[in-house]
């Protein structure tokens, strides 16, 4: 098994990311480490405390990470992800605490207890981990693997013109962390930026196949109605949950003209942590525009050895997409039958 520290800002499609992570035969998921960005911190802590308790896994530990960005003030989107970060869904409150020790305590020493074998995912602002590599410049070189949901290249961005929200938050982070890989002995990340992770859209007809083959009543297919027939009932309360989820998330993509369905980044973010060989990947110096008053928080990729640099990064820049989601909704469907 594939054994994965997941640090994520929950999110709708972090959401996906972490079910599919718990109900994988393939994952370990280590611990859960949370940081503010498509909600404040402690609401993205208690959706993750919530999301594994609900999912029979109230032994992972939850971690409260960074309240905010290194230097940036802190923005949000719950126009993106709901008031609560998680759409319309009703999660079920957890009965039990975050963890006593922070997010970067946690990247540091777990990578410590076990070095050389984490697989590092990160689908949010990247501050938890330039904080750890701040007091432990050495946590690079422990890590296995890291797999980044962030930036975009040479495509349009979904935060400015230029940048992507994960980098587009914390951009001093996202330049520390990609500065402190893939040199002496440390991993090249491998990023799952836009013009790959937009072409990853979950559709309601994706939620008529969960519905069914999580035996649950169907969900309507798709209709000229305003919901697109997607509120009414199933009998399978996961299902429900992740319509209700994802719901929030077509509605905001569809008044961006975008078309009725979400892109789902995030759980694709974490099928590339546990085989990266489902993409194709180009190395790439990749580093953060921090300064420019129009492109702040921009990534970009020296692919031609403009900057005389090794490649610290490999740009993941293809994948099967319904296999993915073959994937994806195999083990949420699994998910569903397991929970009810
Ligand atoms: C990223 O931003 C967040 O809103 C999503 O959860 C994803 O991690 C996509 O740009
Ligand atoms: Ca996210």
């Amino acid at each position: 098994t594939v054994p994965v520290v997941l640090d994520c800002d929950t999110g709708i499609d972090d959401t996906l990311a972490l079910l599919y992570l718990l109900q994988h035969p393939a994952a370990e998921v280590v611990a859960v480490l949370s940081t503010a960005g498509n909600v404040p911190v402690d609401v993205v802590a208690a959706n993750n405390l919530g999301w594994l308790d609900y999912c029979g896994h109230a032994e992972i530990e939850v971690f409260p990470g960074a309240e905010g960005p290194l230097v940036a003030d802190l923005m949000t989107c719950e126009d993106t992800h709901g008031p609560h970060g998680i759409g319309y869904a009703e999660l079920p409150a957890a009965n039990r605490q975050v963890s006593e020790r922070t997010a970067s305590d946690a990247w540091i020493e777990l990578t410590r207890d076990r070095p050389g074998e984490l697989v590092g995912l990160v689908i949010g602002p990247l501050t938890n981990l330039a904080l750890a590599i701040r007091k432990d410049p050495d946590l690079p070189q422990r890590l296995h693997r890291l797999v980044i949901m962030g930036g975009t290249f040479n495509y349009p961005g979904n935060t400015t013109p230029t940048s992507e929200w994960n980098i587009a938050v914390d951009p001093e982070a996202a330049h520390e962390v990609f500065t402190a890989f893939g040199i002496d002995g440390a991993p090249q990340p491998i990023i799952c930026s836009l013009p790959l992770t937009e072409q990853v859209a979950f559709t309601p007809d994706h939620l008529v196949r969960l519905a069914e083959a999580a035996g649950s009543v169907p969900v309507e297919r798709p209709s000229a109605a305003d919901d697109h027939g997607l509120r009414s009932a199933t009998s399978n309360s996961t299902v429900r949950l992740l319509t209700d989820a994802l719901r929030f998330y077509f509605e905001f993509h569809h008044d961006h003209d975008e078309g009725y369905l979400a892109h789902v980044h995030d759980p694709f973010a974490a099928a590339v942590a546990l085989d990266p060989g489902i993409v194709r990947t180009q190395p790439a110096v990749v580093d953060v525009e921090l300064a420019g008053s129009l492109t702040r928080g921009t990534t970009v990729a020296d692919t031609r050895g403009f900057w005389g640099r090794q490649p610290n990064a490999l740009i993941a820049t293809e994948t099967d997409v319904p296999a993915f989601f073959d994937d994806l909704l195999s083990r949420l469907a699994e998910l569903a039958r397991r929970i009810g």
